[in-house]
């Protein structure tokens, strides 16, 4: 038995990325002469804030990661025509330079046109106003705007040296996005646009490369590029093109109502590999850190305000484990094998069904091999080079020496971690818990103020609204005789409406009636639900909404939303239909008016305060003061116990909440996920019958020590007293160590130097910053089976795995036995507890014979 025990402190050095030009050939991109092989991560500034950007590039550079990518979002920058914006989140210049100064290099998707779940596809609203304007297609107000604002963005980074050719760190910069798919809609002027994005961004002369994804008919020299979950059998249409793929998803985006996808970080590792196993030199993530769509910046309809994706980092700065730490061993597998894959020249090699090698060899006798098996049921032993290999279903071997195998995509060696949301409470100073008060303010349901206009029949909401906000208000009202049958018997009439979206609250004699809501999608619904009706006149008045205006398809900005019919039924004569009265219009509601949430807006109208905020109380304003909760952990807002709204601290845009269940029935999600085979959103799903989305990440930038100004507006009713913080904490560690589960040669540096342990396997644990191993909560030497957090021994466990791993731990020695007769495993599970010193605690366990 060998002991080992290594403690590594992380040195973070600062290196400037500067480069020369950015040229390519059918291999690869090449910088300043060199070929790269390059790993880059999707992080959208806007969707974090900038107090984050430092650690979420740092935990991608520490994830192996070469480069950061982001779309730039026009309708976020330009609010009207020439009207930029650049602060706060939308710091594009701030976040190049952060990307810069971690000595990454970065790729611009100007679009200017996005998609990416985010509000009408980064397009701003202001632009489908401008007469004649049809997007993406030849048309001359739209190519007017796009020219206009790629030009100013180029500009931008031009004055602030931000290409690479001047020294910078973008190497990339893409124009129009996933056009391909759309031109045939636009007719001849769909094929006309495109070469004209293509010539209009070429003549910016940036001096770095221009690509194109998913558009087959990009003209040279701008490359197309691959979108996809798999990208291994892209080819760009040009032999002269490397193989570039922009997007594959780790995971994916959620609507509210939905289910909760995930992909397993096997299958996402298979992927990668197995697109530079078939000649790939650029991979993206798209994304991998999601993020939050703040405020109203999330598409629709029902985008979710968290855009977490499942990504390798989670929503609130986290890296995800296992998925991130099982990405970076791959990053260092595919990093070994960089120079002969693009130096060296590749055979493929056929080992039998399913199963194939791809070696490259270079001149000076350099060998690296990727083999894969990519039967989804099937693992396959093979014989490569007079060796066997094993290989589970659907994995890729990679041996950058073509003899041993340092990694395999489906055997994953990285520790997961248990996250949790801790609950807090909002909290006073010195107040304690029980003395928070409220302050409420209704609205009125209806007209508030004068009305903006009156009509018969109905508008489309995002024509009248142009999305200033997500409401408008309907009245129009209905006289009752008092001869009316369900008067006398008591019941209730009904009240029948359809809608092209996205929801809507009933209100009669401004009493809530009810709710109705679309599926997230532009199929038109229905709201049917008995009302309270009284003899004489009674006013109806319906308050509908957006949730976030459509992203993408053909000719998507016309997409329309809003009442297509209002009935009531259950009258003297029959049914009644209200969809050609006379309707009072109401843009927005009252509060977003005055601005109740933000500075001097807070003293506009009178709040009553209380102790005892109101439960189930629609249309209602609620503000209270709050402490930050305590801690460095990231925070999010529990609002499980709210209906729908939108909230705010301190003035800044927390987002749309709306903790709607998915309509989902449990056998739509899953226990476990089978990472075997092609992956598709609906493939490992949960939170079938779950809120869609609980917590809501509140960043920690932006709080005050105390003082805090916490604002609602609840539409429909909810219970504000019930409304916490909570504190995404990591609670806890595992690791699995087996003979099944070898990692050789991915050692980090120096810990090679600790020969013990070379060609064994071993785990390694890394606390988060400031925390150590303060406990073994659970060790089994035997057949373990569950996930991290919820472990089970199985028949042969070994009764004293956890002395032995106390032991070891308390004498700062780990050790693990392996061999005996069982296919054993080994499953260590930790907690932290606090370190004095600001180091990270990197402890490796061993294990041998
Ligand atoms: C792609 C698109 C991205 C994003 C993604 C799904 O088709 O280019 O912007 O929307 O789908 O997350």
């Amino acid at each position: 038995m060998k002991l080992c025990l290594l403690v590594a402190v992380l040195l973070v050095t600062v290196t400037l990325v500067s480069c020369g030009n950015v040229s390519y050939d059918g291999r690869s991109l090449i910088i300043d002469g060199q070929r790269k092989l390059l790993i880059s991560a999707s992080i959208h500034y806007p969707r974090s804030v900038p107090a984050m950007w430092p650690g979420l590039v740092q935990t991608a550079k520490e994830g192996g990661v070469d480069v950061i990518e982001t779309y730039v979002f026009w309708n976020g920058h330009e609010l009207s025509p020439g009207n930029y914006y650049f602060g706060g989140r939308f710091d594009l210049v701030k976040f190049a330079k952060t990307v810069q100064q971690a000595g990454m290099f970065l790729i611009l998707r100007i679009g200017p046109f996005v998609a990416a779940e985010w509000n009408f596809g980064g397009v701003p609203v202001w632009l489908h106003y401008v007469p004649g304007t049809v997007f993406r297609t030849y048309n001359q107000p739209f190519m007017y705007h796009m020219q206009k604002f790629t030009t100013y963005i180029v500009n931008l980074m031009k004055q602030e040296k931000l290409f690479a050719s001047q020294g910078g760190p973008i190497i990339l910069a893409q124009i129009e996005n996933e056009y391909g798919y759309y031109e045939n809609f636009y007719k001849e002027d769909g094929k006309k646009y495109a070469l004209w994005a293509a010539k209009m961004a070429v003549s910016q002369n940036t001096g770095v490369p221009w690509i194109m994804c998913q558009q087959w008919d990009a003209p040279d020299p701008v490359i197309d590029t691959c979108n996809s979950f798999y990208c291994d059998q892209f080819k760009p249409t040009s032999p002269n093109r490397p193989k570039i793929w922009t997007e594959n998803w780790p995971g994916w985006f959620k609507t509210f109502g939905g289910r909760d996808p995930h992909r397993p970080a096997e299958d996402v590792a298979f992927s990668v590999a197995r697109f530079f196993q078939k000649g790939g030199s650029v991979h993206n993530y798209y994304m991998y850190h999601g993020g939050t769509n703040f405020g109203r910046t999330a598409g629709g309809p029902f985008i979710t305000t968290s855009y977490d994706y499942d990504a390798p980092i989670d929503e609130y700065g986290l890296p995800r484990f296992p998925k991130w730490g099982h990405l970076k061993e791959l990053h260092r597998a595919i990093k070994l094998c960089e120079h002969v894959l693009l130096n060296g020249k590749p055979v493929n090699v056929s080992l039998g069904p399913f199963v194939e090698a791809d070696v490259y060899t270079d001149s000076s006798g350099a060998c690296a091999a990727f083999i894969s098996n990519s039967d989804d049921k099937n693992d396959r032993t093979v014989e490569f080079r007079n060796t066997s290999y094993s290989l589970p279903a659907w994995s890729v071997s990679i041996l950058p020496d073509c003899k041993n195998v340092v990694f395999n995509t489906a055997k994953v060696n990285s520790q997961t971690n248990v996250v949790a949301m801790i609950p807090g409470s909002l909290q006073q100073s010195n107040k304690g818990v029980n003395s928070l008060i409220w302050d409420i303010v209704k609205e009125k349901p209806g007209i508030w103020g004068t009305a903006d206009f009156v009509k018969n029949g109905f508008v489309d909401l995002i024509n009248t609204t142009k999305d200033t906000t997500d409401y408008l208000w309907h009245t129009t009202s209905i006289f009752v005789g008092e001869n009316e049958e369900f008067l006398k018997k008591g019941s209730k009439p009904v009240l029948l409406i359809e809608s092209t979206g996205h929801a809507l609250h009933a209100f009669v004699n401004q009493e809530y009636q009810g709710t109705g809501t679309g599926n997230g999608t532009h199929s038109p619904f229905t709201f049917k639900n008995p009302i309270s009706l009284r003899a004489g006149k009674n006013e109806i008045a319906l308050l509908c909404l957006t949730v976030g205006l459509q992203t993408a398809g053909p000719f998507y900005d016309f997409v329309g939303a809003g009442l297509t019919s209002v009935k009531i039924k259950g009258l003297n004569n029959g049914t009644i239909d209200l969809s050609s009265y006379a309707w009072t219009y109401k843009i927005g509601v009252q509060g977003e008016h005055l601005k109740l949430y933000q500075g001097d807006g807070l003293s506009n109208v009178n709040w009553t305060s209380t102790s005892e905020p109101p439960k189930m109380q629609p249309l209602t304003w609620y503000k209270t003061i709050v402490d930050a909760p305590p801690g460095d952990e990231p925070i999010g807002l529990d609002m499980l116990h709210m209906g729908k709204g939108l909230a705010w601290l301190n003035g800044e845009e927390i987002g749309r909440y709306w903790p709607r269940k998915s309509e989902f029935k449990s056998e739509d999600c899953v226990k476990e996920c089978d990472y075997r085979g092609k992956f598709n959103p609906d493939k490992c799903d949960t939170g079938c019958g779950e809120p869609t989305q609980r917590w809501y990440h509140v960043p920690r930038s932006w709080f005050k020590p105390s003082g805090n100004v916490l604002v609602l507006f609840e539409e429909k009713g909810g219970e504000p007293d019930k409304i916490r913080f909570v504190r995404r904490k990591i609670s806890g560690a595992c690791a699995l160590v087996s003979e099944d589960y070898p990692s050789v040669g991915l050692l980090s540096q120096g810990e090679d130097k600790v020969q013990n342990i070379k060609n064994i396997p071993f785990a390694r644990l890394t606390c988060p910053s400031n925390t150590h191993i303060s406990a073994v909560k659970f060790a089994s030497f035997g057949t373990p089976s569950g996930a991290c957090g919820s472990f089970l021994k199985g028949d042969c466990h070994d009764p004293i795995s956890s002395t032995v791993v106390e032991k070891v731990y308390l004498f700062a020695i780990f050790c693990i036995a392996f061999g005996g007769l069982f296919s054993t495993k080994y499953l260590l599970i930790f907690s932290f507890s606090k370190l004095t010193t600001q180091l990270r605690d990197t402890l490796m366990l061993s294990a041998s014979d």
